[in-house]
């Protein structure tokens, strides 16, 4: 069947008819009447652009087990060399978001607003976000992540309290959004299966780092929490997976144009990555710092950032009329401790118990061997010291050690005397002493004082 298609179609198309097809986009829609799975792979091997429907057809068989691993494999790498325009980016975000279920809300529900990271070192903003949402009224379904190389994942963190569930159904996130304002889950098996099953074919094929493939991934999971606002923290630099800024802004455009095609009020800030945000890495470390900002004590570049995508979403629901009151709104739910008793009662609501405390593995230092400035921190380094450590996944299967981790006790462009502490490293012995080479190698020291790097580089507005 499928080779009588394809037999059908090849002499339609030809080497002339090749030509015309990579530079109309609508052309192959004309010639392929039927849908076939090697008909869409051998389009988009070509540089074709699919249809919504063959783009649908594909999805949807892949998720019920018509479509071959082998097949979607193939049109992985085809879409991974030949990229996809904006149309087929969102098609395929539509039929990944389509293989599951979308949150359901009551028709008099507040806006549903949701923030994403593309994720970065110490990157723990959605624990103290979410929380300080919820006080502004809206509701916050955050479906997250687990650790993805050496960026943390906020779904590990929270596993560092006690008795605490990520694994909620869609009827507990629901309610728990209803009862409190806010959740913090991992994405149930009826969230975007496609997605789920794409994603580990993916990580063995070498497809991850696809812009198209990354956007339909990103964008079905946040989309079928039913948004109304959405923004994106999309990271460039050392501790992210996008190295440079235009990497990060073509990221960016891509998510955002998809979340606006599928109506959803989506904004972008793109955010340095080349130091760890905040003072701390790891688990449980990560996860007292939130709790220090929530009851006032946060560092300043953390506070910063929650406050500015926090506001970008309050704007863009209409909960706040400009920037400046929503990042005040904020800030005053932050000093007068609401967004720590909201977060109290998120975590009881999910089961945790904050009053059991965990202390982190034992503290030893990483000192500066010469005097000068800090110039320049390998960021991704310092996160895969983390793993090394324990804190992190080398496989799928590994235990997270929520107790290890990183402080830091300098940024880009301190004054720093030979012998003064850098880094404070939590964990168990020896294991400490087998990373810190790679902690020294990652801080480089020189004589010029650097600029200091703006944390937002860009924002681009809601629409
Ligand atoms: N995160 C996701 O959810 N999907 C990707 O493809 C990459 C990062």
């Amino acid at each position: 069947m499928e080779r009588g298609c394809r037999e059908a179609w090849l002499p339609v198309v030809g080497q002339g008819a090749m030509a015309l097809l990579r530079s109309n986009a609508d052309l192959h829609t004309v010639t392929i009447m039927d849908f076939s799975p090697t008909v869409v792979i051998a389009a988009k091997r070509d540089g074709g652009a699919l249809s919504r429907r063959q783009i649908a057809e594909f999805i949807a068989g892949y998720a019920a087990g018509r479509i071959a691993d082998y097949q979607m494999a193939a049109l992985a790498m085809a879409i991974y060399l030949q990229g996809m325009n904006s149309e087929e980016t969102a098609a395929l975000t539509e039929a990944m978001l389509d293989s599951g279920d979308t949150l359901a809300w009551p028709g008099d529900a507040p806006p549903i607003v949701d923030k994403h990271s593309t994720g970065g070192v110490g990157d723990k903003v959605s624990l103290v976000l979410a929380p300080l949402l919820a006080c502004c009224g809206v509701w916050v379904p955050m479906i997250s992540g687990r650790g993805l190389g050496p960026t943390g994942g906020t779904l590990d963190k929270l596993e560092s309290i006690p008795g605490l569930r990520v694994d909620l159904t869609n009827e507990e996130i629901q309610t728990t959004v209803a009862q409190v304002g806010c959740v913090i889950a991992g994405a149930s098996a009826r969230i975007a299966p496609a997605d789920r099953k794409l994603y580990a074919l993916r990580d063995v094929t070498a497809t991850v780092a696809s812009i198209p493939l990354i956007t339909a991934s990103i964008m079905s999971k946040k989309l079928s929490e039913g948004l109304s606002g959405l923004v994106l923290d999309v990271k460039f630099g050392s501790g992210s997976f996008m190295k440079t800024m235009e990497q990060a802004r073509a990221l960016a455009a891509s998510l955002a144009d998809t979340g606006r095609r599928m109506g959803v009020a989506t904004s972008a800030q793109l955010t340095n990555m080349d130091q760890p945000l905040g003072r701390m890495i790891g688990n449980r470390a990560e996860v007292d710092e939130a709790i220090a900002t929530l009851q006032g004590e946060g560092p300043d570049d953390l506070v910063a950032l929650t406050t500015s995508l926090g506001a970008d979403l309050l704007v863009a629901v209409g909960a706040a009329p400009s920037l400046q009151q929503a990042a005040t709104m904020l800030e005053d739910h932050l000093a007068a401790g609401r967004g720590w008793e909201k977060f109290e009662q998120m975590i009881a609501a999910q089961g945790g118990d904050l009053d059991v405390r965990i202390p982190l593995a034992p503290a030893t230092e990483v000192l500066a061997s010469r005097s000068g400035f800090v110039d320049r921190i390998q960021t991704e380094q310092l996160g895969q010291a983390v793993i090394e450590l324990g804190g992190g996944r080398k496989l799928i299967t590994d235990k997270i050690d929520h107790r290890v981790g990183l402080e830091m006790l300098v940024k880009i462009g301190d004054p720093v005397d030979r012998g003064q502490p850098l880094v404070r490293v939590f964990a168990d012995d020896g294991r400490a002493a087998h990373v810190r080479p790679r902690i020294e190698a990652s801080i480089l020291v020189s004589d010029n004082r650097p600029a200091r790097p703006a944390l937002i580089a860009e924002r681009t507005g809601m629409t």
